[in-house]
């Protein structure tokens, strides 16, 4: 596995993690298919994408039950990030939602916990006093957001007055560019880390498709004898202050996506990706 600093922190995460979206269920929880999501968990940590995305909304927490059972017995090597919910945000209402997550998470700490979507209705200076009163007490290592624009970001950023915000998780890909005109610069600039969500685009990548675009990503998939997935994953995180969470509940897919890592792209050819895909 390579390793990235969070932020400012000094902390060194790995560059891919394990997104746990529709894991435990969608919007509600559902245990049907949990042995089947704790097999690709463990799968994932054991091949050392030892960094795990979930929230307090996804599955209604089941996700971070799962998440609990997962990590079990070696929790101290693995990184876990979790997300307080829109809702969640006033001062008391955060330090509630972070005590139900460690409570799920059978942990006394949260490496990395993020707001998950603005809510303009509630100052951002309130939900970052209680996030900097949680690292002050332990609860929780590192603060985060998910979704904020550039804007949002500097925002957050300068509502802390005793940490640096570590990072910013948005959807990002070869298919959505968004975050490259202001926010992805301004990350770069400021140390902060740009966790891409979606980076498989829900495993478009692996159908293909027609036009320049897709031949050029089969080219580079055939050069450098990997896959389109892992081509499309390893231009993400070449990229100095991103890294990726794919989402896989299968077990060879949870193996290709791990096969991302390791290697490099030559300039050249992550720069002919990125206009192919402009
Ligand atoms: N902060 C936010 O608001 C936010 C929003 C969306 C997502 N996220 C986080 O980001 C994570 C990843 O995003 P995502 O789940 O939306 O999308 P994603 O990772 O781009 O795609 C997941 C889908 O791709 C499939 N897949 C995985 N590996 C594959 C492979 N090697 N070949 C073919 N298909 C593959 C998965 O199938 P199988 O499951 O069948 O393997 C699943 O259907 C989420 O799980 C969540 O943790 C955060």
């Amino acid at each position: 596995m390579d390793y990235k600093e969070l932020g400012k922190s000094g902390k060194k995460i790995p560059v891919l993690g394990l997104g746990t979206w529709g894991i435990g269920g969608s919007m509600s929880r559902n245990t049907h298919r949990d042995e089947e999501g704790l097999r690709a968990l463990r799968l994932g940590l054991e091949l050392e994408m030892s960094f795990i995305d979930t929230a307090e909304m996804y599955a209604s927490g089941h996700s971070e039950e799962l998440v609990a059972k997962a990590v079990k017995p070696g929790r101290e090597g693995v990184f876990i990030a979790t997300k307080v919910s829109r809702e969640n945000l006033r001062h008391d209402d955060v330090i509630k939602a972070c005590e139900s997550s460690l409570r799920r998470l059978e942990t006394n700490y949260i490496d990395l916990y993020q707001v998950h979507w603005p809510n303009p209705s509630i100052p951002i200076t309130e939900t970052m006093k209680a996030m900097e009163h949680l690292v002050a007490e332990g609860k929780i290592r590192h603060i985060g957001v998910s979704n904020f624009s550039f804007r949002q970001t500097r925002e957050a950023q300068q509502a802390l007055s005793k940490s640096n915000l570590a990072s910013n998780q948005v959807e990002y890909s070869l298919l959505d560019r968004s975050i490259e005109p202001d926010l992805l610069p301004y990350a770069q600039k400021e140390n902060i880390t740009i966790i891409a969500y979606t980076p498989l685009a829900k495993g478009r990548f692996s159908e293909g498709g027609r036009g320049r675009s897709w031949l050029i990503l089969d080219q580079m998939a055939s050069k450098y004898s990997r896959t389109r997935i892992q081509v499309a994953l390893n231009w993400l995180i070449a990229k100095k202050p991103v890294v990726a969470i794919p989402k896989a509940g299968s077990l060879d897919h949870v193996r290709e996506n791990a096969g991302a890592v390791g290697w490099k792209m030559s300039n050249v050819d992550h720069d002919m990706l990125s206009e192919a895909f402009s």
